[in-house]
């Protein structure tokens, strides 16, 4: 037993979690990024500013910090892109076709946040007590998660509303 972890754990699940988790930010990064370069309208280019920045915390701060955690675990990211696809469990909502429809890019955005919310909760709840060092890194991007939902949410416009 690894001194990391406190009583019996099954590392081959957090990993498979922790790869899963890092999927979905790789997934989330890319369709911030297309949705910033798609959205069109008055809005469109800070909302878009947005998306982008949101894009790069996905994958500079969550996928950096899961990456560094599974080389605590001497596990590598996937060498196969596609792979990430197959094993991220969020993947991404199916995407507007009107790119002037800019609350229904942020409502997808929204809905790809609470998936990533219910993920790292998942974490969090398999991890406590067990495994201090994922179970924090579960809380501080669940912490970012929520207040990307509740951004995102914050630019819906008063019609789109929920
Ligand atoms: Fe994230
Ligand atoms: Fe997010």
């Amino acid at each position: 037993m690894e001194l990391e972890f406190i009583g019996n754990v099954d590392k081959g699940k957090i990993v498979e979690m922790l790869l899963s988790a890092y999927a979905d930010e790789w997934i989330a990064a890319y369709y911030y990024t297309l949705t910033a370069y798609t959205i069109k309208g008055p809005l469109s280019e800070e909302i878009g500013e947005h998306f982008l920045k949101e894009a790069e915390e996905e994958l500079n701060k969550h996928a950096r910090m899961i990456a560094d955690r599974l080389q605590d675990l001497d596990v590598d990211p996937p060498r196969d892109i596609a792979k990430l696809w197959d094993i991220s469990s969020c993947k991404y909502p199916p995407l507007p076709e009107d790119p002037y429809d800019v609350d229904a890019w942020l409502v997808a955005a929204v809905k790809a946040e609470e998936c990533a919310i219910s993920v790292y909760r998942k974490i969090f709840e398999y991890t406590h007590g067990k495994d201090p060092v994922t179970e924090e890194l579960a809380e501080d991007i669940l912490r970012d998660e929520v207040r990307h939902r509740t951004e995102l949410k914050n630019l819906l416009s008063k019609a789109a509303k929920v």
